[in-house]
């Protein structure tokens, strides 16, 4: 099963509006109209709309962080789906581990945004992963197990084709750690288990999983050759263009 590779930046909160076009722009330069493999940045939301003019006509799509799950209203400090699509934003990431951790994020609340996103035709890229406490105490499967189907809840079958997973172990974000590509594929093969579960083979084998967690130039071959990995979910290496620009060269040699 082939399934077309993500290479999804997640710029977390760096870059002014002026430094993510900068960044985006040199990007799309390097990748153009090469559509073989998805490539997204998600910049914060105040470059947003700079970061989208700026990949105009080029392969890139625009993803956002966050989003609330209401249309609009009073929500202080939020940002409907409303909002991003009119800046052209195609995915969102969707409880991520620093939203769990910082901002007490739930499985459920997740959950409403993903579902919230599907109907606004938004692609949530929907992140799971253990902390390292959990992996030291063998509750890795237990935990992804949770946040996978605790996200996924009432999302129906036909919605799938538009939903990614980001498999992340927190224990790799950010820390130069990364998970041996065996580790991963082991995480990923039960994440995709679990999918063929509740939605049955043809719809579980075509959802794409990515990886994130220090992922680099470095050890991005070993991980994206493995069968059940589809790309990645990039922070820290996402903020150099070269880098990232590796990083996509490494899913195209995957493909
Ligand atoms: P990292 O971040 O690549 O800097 O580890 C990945 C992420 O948190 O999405």
């Amino acid at each position: 099963m082939s399934r077309k590779y993500v290479i999804a930046g997640n710029w977390k909160m760096n870059k002014t509006p002026e430094e993510g076009r900068e960044l985006a722009s040199e990007i799309a330069s390097i990748i153009s109209k090469d559509a073989s493999v998805d490539v997204v940045v998600c910049p914060s939301f105040v470059a947003l709309d700079r970061v989208s003019q700026a990949i105009e006509g080029s392969a890139m799509k625009l993803g956002a962080q966050n989003l609330y799950p209401k249309t609009n209203g009073a929500y202080t400090g939020e940002a409907s789906p409303e909002m991003l699509r009119a800046v052209f934003a195609k995915y969102v990431i969707l409880g991520h581990s620093e939203r769990r951790e910082y901002f007490g994020e739930s499985d459920a609340f997740v959950n409403e945004k993903v579902k919230f996103a599907l109907e606004n035709l938004i692609s949530p890229i929907l992140c799971i992963g253990e902390t390292l406490e959990q992996r030291e105490a063998n509750e890795t499967l237990e935990v992804v197990k949770t946040q996978l189907l605790g996200g996924l809840e009432d999302v129906e079958s036909q919605s799938m084709g538009n939903v990614v997973i980001a498999y992340e172990p927190v224990w790799a974000i950010g820390a130069g750690k990364t998970a041996t590509p065996e580790m991963a594929q082991e995480v990923h093969a039960s994440i995709r288990a679990l999918l063929t579960e509740k939605y049955g083979e043809a719809i579980a084998e075509k959802v794409r999983i990515l990886y994130g967690g220090s992922m680099k130039p470095a050890n991005a071959d070993s991980l994206l050759s493995q069968t059940d990995i589809d790309g990645g979910l990039i922070g820290g290496a996402s903020l150099d263009s070269k880098s990232f620009c590796d990083l996509i060269q490494s899913a195209r040699a995957a493909s």
